[in-house]
């Protein structure tokens, strides 16, 4: 998340209520850029470790077929369009807090996500991650909903939430409420902007397998990936 520069010639679109807040749809050139509480979210021009997010995720999980996969946090749809383009995705629920970022998924945004929220193997809820985790939601045959992958980017990254509730996502009853929705051998993954030696450790503590990946940026820290499997 970086300060918004005043200078800048984007346009805004449309400013909405939010969770904690308000969220900002700007536009600048061909690009649009969403803004929470005045601190930049997400925009339409990159992508690579958001797409690496969900890559990391299929790569571990290998030959898997019919593989569901649960993506926290819609955003630009850069990490669901990268889901959808692996034939062995059966289905992907996409999990986000704001209506809007939802409105403006089917709307001013669908060409960057491919128009994923039209495909027919994409579900949206629109729910607290935080809370969805933790809550008794069943799937068709009335057990829990579980996923081969869980690919979550809904803050900064753990030492850096974007509202205050979201930092139970990765403490420890976080990560074991994270952990009873993966399938047997299933896969975590958390976007993050910038390193956090502490919460890698704290990944080594419960899972068989865990990779940090590192994505360099224009400007400033890396972009940092986690993945964590079960054995
Ligand atoms: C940085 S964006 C995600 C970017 C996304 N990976 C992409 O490819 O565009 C973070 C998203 O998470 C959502 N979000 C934040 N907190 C959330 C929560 N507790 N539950 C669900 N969604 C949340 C925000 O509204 C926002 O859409």
């Amino acid at each position: 998340m970086y300060t918004i520069d005043p200078t800048t010639d984007a346009r805004e679109i449309e400013r909405v209520p939010a969770a904690d807040g308000e969220l900002v749809l700007r536009r600048a050139g061909e690009h649009y850029e969403i803004i929470s509480n005045g601190c930049f979210l997400m925009d339409t021009r990159a992508g690579e470790s958001e797409r690496l997010l969900v890559r990391s995720a299929l790569d571990a999980l290998g030959d898997v077929p019919a593989l569901r996969i649960l993506v926290g946090g819609l955003g630009v749809g850069f990490t669901l369009r990268e889901a959808l383009t692996e034939p062995r995705v059966a289905h992907v629920t996409v999990i986000e807090r704001e209506p809007h970022v939802v409105a403006w998924g089917r709307g001013p945004l669908a060409p960057f996500s491919g128009h994923a929220l039209t495909d027919p193997r994409v579900s949206v809820v629109t729910a607290d991650l935080v809370a969805w985790v933790r809550s008794p939601v069943t799937g068709p045959d009335a057990a829990p909903e579980r996923f081969h992958a869980l690919c979550l980017d809904i803050d900064n990254g753990p030492e850096w939430t974007v509202t205050d509730g979201n930092a139970s996502l990765y403490d420890d009853a976080g990560l074991d409420a994270l952990r009873a929705r993966l399938l047997p051998g299933g896969v975590l993954t958390f976007w993050s902007a910038s390193a956090s030696p502490a919460f890698a450790d704290r990944l080594r503590s419960r899972f068989a397998q865990v990779t940090v990946h590192r994505v360099a940026v224009p400007r400033g820290e890396p972009d940092v990936v986690f993945v964590a499997r079960e054995m």
